[in-house]
Order: C-alpha cells, then sequence, then structure tokens
C-alpha cells in the first residue's frame, strides 16, 4: 500500500475530466482496505469512474479500488452461482459469462465500469436490470472496517436505485457481488425492439448468448459514444416519470412524445392511484434542439441526446452548467423535473 501524491484522475474516470486528487491509494485486497480503514475515514472512492462527474480536485484521500477476482461458490446442471470481486472490469466479466455460457448478463454488454459499482445504482440496459440476478453484495462498513453482507432484497433495488444511493450512501464500500445465473434454458430477452432488428438483420431465429451480447454491443456502438474515445458517463438523466395525466396533456401537443407505462394499470386501480407513465429523457432532449450540439470541447451526443460528451479538456463545472441548462428548458417547455443520474462531485 503506498500513498502516491498529486495524481491526475483523467484516466480514471470515463469523463476523462482532469482534477487532481492530492492522494491517491490503489487497493488490492479487502484485508488492505480493513487497514486502511483504520487509520483513515475520510476516503474519496473511485472505481470503474463511469458514473461521475468531477467538477474539482480532490482533497480526501482518493481510494482505486482494484481488487480483482471470480470465484465459482456452487454449481449444478441448471446454474451458478459466482462472486466477483468490486475492482473486476463489468464488460469483460459479462464477456466471460457469455464464452462460458451462463446466461443472464448478456444484454449488459459493453457496460462501462466496474463490477463493484453495478448494483449501486443497478445498471440497466435492454430490458435487463442487473437486479435480476445479483443474489448479494458484500460491502466494508466504513466505520467498524467490518464486512456485511446485503442480500438481494437488502439492497432496495429500484430503477437506476439502491440502498447505496440512500439510506446507506457513504457508509460502505462494496468489495464484491454474487450473481445467480442460468447454465441452461436461459431466459433470453430479445424483445426489445433494436435487439430483434439487430437479429433479424443477420437472419438469427434461435439465439445464443452471444447472438445476443453480440446485438447488445452492435447497438451500442451505433448510438453510444466509446469513452475510449469521447470522454462520457452514459446517460447523464434518468428517463423521468411523470403522471398519467401531464403526459396526456403533452400528447395532445406532442402526438409523437414517446412513453412506457410505469405499472399494470389494473394495479394502480387496485392501488386507488393515479397512473404513471415514464418518458424517454432523450427525446425530450433532443425535441429542445440540443442533440448534436457542440460548445467548444464539450456538448450533447450527436446520437444519443441523454449522453453529455467531453470532446477533450472541458471542465466538469462546464458540463454541469450544461446539464443545469437543460434541465431548466426540459422544465419550461414540458413542466418536467429531469433528475441527474450520474453522481456529480462537487
Ligand atoms: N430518443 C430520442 N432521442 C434521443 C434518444 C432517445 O428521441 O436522442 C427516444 C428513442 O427514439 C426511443 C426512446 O427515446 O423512442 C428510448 O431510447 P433508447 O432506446 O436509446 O433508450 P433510453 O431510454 O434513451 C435507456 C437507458 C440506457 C440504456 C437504454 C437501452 C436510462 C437513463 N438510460 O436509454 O442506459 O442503454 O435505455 O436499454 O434509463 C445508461 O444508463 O448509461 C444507459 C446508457
Amino acid at each position: 500500500m503506498k500513498i502516491l501524491e498529486n495524481i491526475s484522475l483523467k484516466k480514471y474516470n470515463t469523463f476523462g475530466i482532469d482534477v487532481t486528487a492530492k492522494r491517491f491509494i490503489s487497493i488490492k485486497s479487502v484485508y488492505e482496505l480493513q487497514q486502511l480503514l483504520k487509520i483513515e475515514k475520510e476516503l474519496f472512492l473511485i472505481s470503474g469512474g463511469s458514473n461521475m462527474l468531477l467538477t474539482k480536485d480532490i482533497n480526501k484521500l482518493v481510494v482505486h479500488i482494484d481488487i480483482k477476482g471470480i470465484s465459482i461458490d456452487n454449481e449444478d446442471d441448471s446454474f451458478v452461482n459466482l462472486t466477483v470481486n468490486a475492482g473486476e472490469n463489468w464488460h469483460e466479466f459479462v464477456l466471460w459469462c457469455v464464452d462460458s455460457n451462463y446466461g443472464g448478463l448478456e444484454n449488459l454488454s459493453l457496460i462501462p465500469g466496474n463490477v463493484g459499482t453495478c448494483p449501486i445504482q443497478n445498471i440497466g440496459a435492454y430490458g435487463v436490470e442487473v437486479k435480476d440476478t445479483i443474489t448479494k453484495v458484500e460491502a466494508l462498513e466504513v466505520a467498524s472496517g467490518k464486512l456485511v453482507t446485503f442480500s438481494n432484497e437488502d439492497c432496495k433495488f429500484g430503477y437506476r436505485n439502491s440502498i447505496f444511493k440512500n439510506e446507506v450512501k457513504g457508509n460502505y464500500i462494496v468489495t464484491s457481488v454474487s450473481f445467480k445465473l442460468t447454465k441452461k434454458q436461459h431466459h433470453l430477452n430479445s424483445s426489445y425492439g433494436a435487439i430483434e432488428v439487430a437479429l433479424a438483420e443477420n437472419n438469427i431465429t434461435q439465439p445464443s448468448l452471444k447472438d445476443i451480447s453480440n446485438a447488445v454491443i452492435a447497438i451500442r456502438k451505433s448510438k453510444l459514444p466509446d469513452p475510449k474515445e469521447i470522454g462520457n458517463s452514459g446517460s447523464f438523466f434518468k428517463n423521468p416519470v411523470i403522471l398519467e395525466t401531464h403526459f396526456l396533456k403533452l400528447q395532445k401537443k406532442y402526438p409523437k412524445i414517446p412513453f412506457y407505462p410505469v405499472v399494470a394499470s389494473a394495479k394502480v386501480k387496485a392501488l386507488d392511484k393515479e397512473a404513471q407513465v415514464k418518458v424517454p429523457a432523450g427525446w425530450l432532449i433532443e425535441k429542445l434542439g440540443f442533440k448534436g450540439k457542440r460548445y467548444g470541447s464539450y456538448g450533447v451526443h450527436e446520437k444519443q441526446a441523454l449522453v453529455l460528451v467531453n470532446y477533450s479538456n472541458a471542465s466538469g463545472i462546464e458540463i454541469y452548467e450544461l446539464a443545469k441548462k437543460i434541465q431548466r428548458e426540459v422544465h419550461t417547455t414540458f413542466k418536467i423535473a429531469l433528475e441527474i443520474e450520474v453522481n456529480v462531485i462537487q
């Protein structure tokens, strides 16, 4: 364990923001982390750095979680239970699962970041959320340095949400995540429009895990910028959920507005609640003319308006100001409060 000084964090965050860590340490094991917690509690954690916007230099000790390793806990003919350490790269892990014929994560191919952060925002794409396969999460309690196990239920997963973003925010450091995956009779999820199209284009009628993964990779590559080439953090905003009455008014004005019902209407009636509708933030932002807009070294991605990008040396503050401008305009025009999805560090 060696503490380094004045380290640029540019290569540690997918937005590629160049801020400095006064002190920086890379952690390779749970034991090292426990030792560190005995002497220092004010930590700034960075893992894959794929869901954060850094707006200033970091004065706290920056801890790069680099704990690697995958182990098979048990398996039978139908299922495998795996535990994966927090510092494993997410996409490499997904590809390894696909190649091993372990099903459940193939729709989550090519998502940037590391395994340790997948439960925090319950990553999701193309009809699948990671909560569907997580069995437990192990985390170190910062105050005590003890390992604590969170069951799937304990994690209180929701859309891009979990207990780690709410009640226990900042109190735990995820060290490993366990998954239950299928070995046969995989529950393939190919119903998402773009996946169906990609499979049909390749004349695939009975897709394998690899076929789904390849389709997802192709779709993501066609729509989302590769952080290695253009700095970004994926979707910058959450897709907003609004009341149906509000949505119907918008639909009158904008008949083409896409939407997804949030809960089946029978259930809504039984609960005596007003129905809600999810609207794609990308559509709202595009409608306001932001898609593809470039402001010097930063802007809004040309193929997906939900993604803000850093073309070269933008500062986090510039990108955050753009995000706030988008929020204001969405609110003025559509009366919708867009929520930022990435963690803005101020
Ligand atoms: N749309 C537009 N303009 C845009 C972008 C989207 O009109 O610039 C419309 C599309 O035409 C479509 C709808 O919005 O009707 C949905 O678009 P898309 O399928 O691209 O998905 P999304 O809702 O914009 C979400 C996730 C993505 C995930 C995709 C696919 C959120 C915040 N984002 O985006 O997640 O990859 O679905 O499942 O839920 C991420 O979280 O970083 C991320 C990339």
